[in-house]
């Protein structure tokens, strides 16, 4: 039993019940979903002024790798330097503003394609064609405008504004302390990393993955697994950013015997699908406690959810996976972790799915872009063979999500639809939903209408 007390969910969260919902607004206006003008505000005070994730920092491995990051019609170029670090750019040329790079590459320094001026990996204006036609020039002067960049969990975060306050001011040691046992760094997107143009609004998407009380309209095959009675969630709020987790168990074991538990595990995959590595482990195990007719029955303390943590456990240490730092807890239980403003993750030991959404660069507030990756935990020799690669979805409908985000991806654009009409101007969260009014809450501290 480890119960390593920095990884535990229980430590410094609350329990739906005690949680001060006084202050928070329960109304939350549909104008924010469809309006212009509240996503002019957006643009300026959130997008302009937030750390936001632009990448992996596997996709920028060796010194000259280099990614666009474009944010509405803002553009800025990550490039690693001669000196291993990752630094960030105004992607315009300091020249005529020539945009400098499209897309990503690798190249020893940056060259402008419309008068051959060229700079550094770090951002400094090395040379100019044909000095003799442009006379004095101070290059120091004319370096590539530089704005802040950093890492953490293996993500490359960007912030649009020079001024910005550090990464880790922003996220906080609560939020960094507890996510650093799962090893997020060492995770790899396997199996799904697919981007998609969606026909609602950014916050939509967010709202989606921020409450559990869906899951009985959208999601009923998760019931069987999933615990939504009130107590039993734990919700933790860390600065702008927040965890919610409900134990992954049936508590109600009179409506879900046993054997309805072990196959509501064997039907994960199709929601969580490295799971499907546990399941021989987790076969096993049960096996063990079966008597010679099949029946199924287990010692005191030990539970179906039990036998999936040990599973679990077994089956990523079997890896080389040092699995130490998580709780037995964190080896069953999706955590789902928002990082405002545009961040969700589901992750348990061994595995993450995460989930971003953007608005749209065309400027339709109806409208965004959002990307899913799954993310396995991997010793490293494997990461590469097994690394998905990105997919960009142009065909609306064409991509195969697994059954649950299937579920939410045909909700969220209904929901936008709904939101259009002008005959609503409100939403009405519900006490369960109250991470969608939290959410909201920061999003106003940043539009300063609070
Ligand atoms: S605009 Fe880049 S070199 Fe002229
Ligand atoms: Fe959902």
């Amino acid at each position: 039993m480890n119960t390593a007390a920095p990884a535990d969910w229980k430590t410094g969260t609350q329990a739906l019940g005690e949680i001060d919902v006084d202050r928070l607004s329960f109304s939350i206006s549909t104008a924010r979903y469809t309006a212009p003008e509240y996503q002019a505000r957006e643009r300026e005070r959130v997008w302009m002024k937030v750390w936001q994730i632009a990448g992996r920092v596997d996709e920028l491995p060796r010194p000259g790798d280099w990614k666009v990051h474009a944010i509405f019609d803002q553009s800025f170029v990550i490039v690693r330097g001669q000196d291993g670090k990752l630094r960030g750019f105004v992607n315009a040329c300091r020249h005529r503003g020539n945009m400098l790079c499209q897309g990503k590459g690798h190249a020893g320094r940056l060259t402008c394609p419309y008068h051959l001026w060229t700079y550094g990996l770090d951002g400094r204006l090395l040379a100019v064609a044909r000095p003799d036609l442009v006379g004095d020039i101070d290059k120091d002067a004319h370096r590539l405008a530089e704005v802040p960049v950093d890492c953490f969990a293996g993500f490359i975060f960007l912030n649009p504004d020079p001024e910005a306050a550090p990464l880790a001011d922003f996220l906080g040691e609560d939020v960094m302390r507890r996510l650093d046992a799962y090893r997020l760094g060492e995770m790899t997107p396997v199996g799904m990393d697919v981007c998609e143009s969606l026909e609602c609004n950014w916050k939509v998407v967010m709202d989606a993955f921020a409450e559990g009380y869906h899951i009985i309209g959208v999601h009923p095959e998760l019931l069987s697994v999933i615990d939504l009675a009130a107590g039993n969630s734990r919700h933790g709020f860390f600065g702008d950013h927040g965890m919610a987790c409900s134990p992954f168990e049936v508590s109600r074991t009179q409506d879900f015997g046993l054997e309805a538990q072990v196959e509501g595990i064997r039907n994960l995959p199709g929601t969580f699908p490295t799971v499907a590595e546990v399941l021989p482990r987790f076969e096993a195990l049960v096996d063990a406690n079966r008597d010679a007719a099949g029946g199924l029955a287990l010692p005191e303390g030990v539970t179906v959810r039990s036998l999936l943590q040990q599973a679990t456990r077994e089956t990523l240490s079997a890896k080389g996976l040092d699995t130490s730092a998580l709780t037995d807890d964190q080896m069953s239980d999706n955590q789902g972790w928002f990082l405002f403003p545009n961040f969700f993750m589901t992750i348990r030991a061994g595995e993450a799915t995460v989930i971003m959404a953007w608005p749209h660069p065309d400027g339709d507030p109806n409208r965004c872009i959002w990307r899913v990756t799954a993310y396995m935990w991997l010793p490293e020799p494997m990461r590469d063979q097994l690394r998905a690669d990105p997919v960009t979805v142009s065909e609306p409908g064409s991509y195969p999500y697994f059954l649950a985000l299937q579920q939410d991806y045909e909700q969220m654009p209904r929901q936008q639809a709904g939101l259009r009409n002008r005959g609503l101007s409100h939403m009405s969260i519900v006490k369960e939903e109250m991470s969608i009014a939290r959410f909201h809450a920061v999003l106003d501290r940043y539009l300063g209408e609070s």
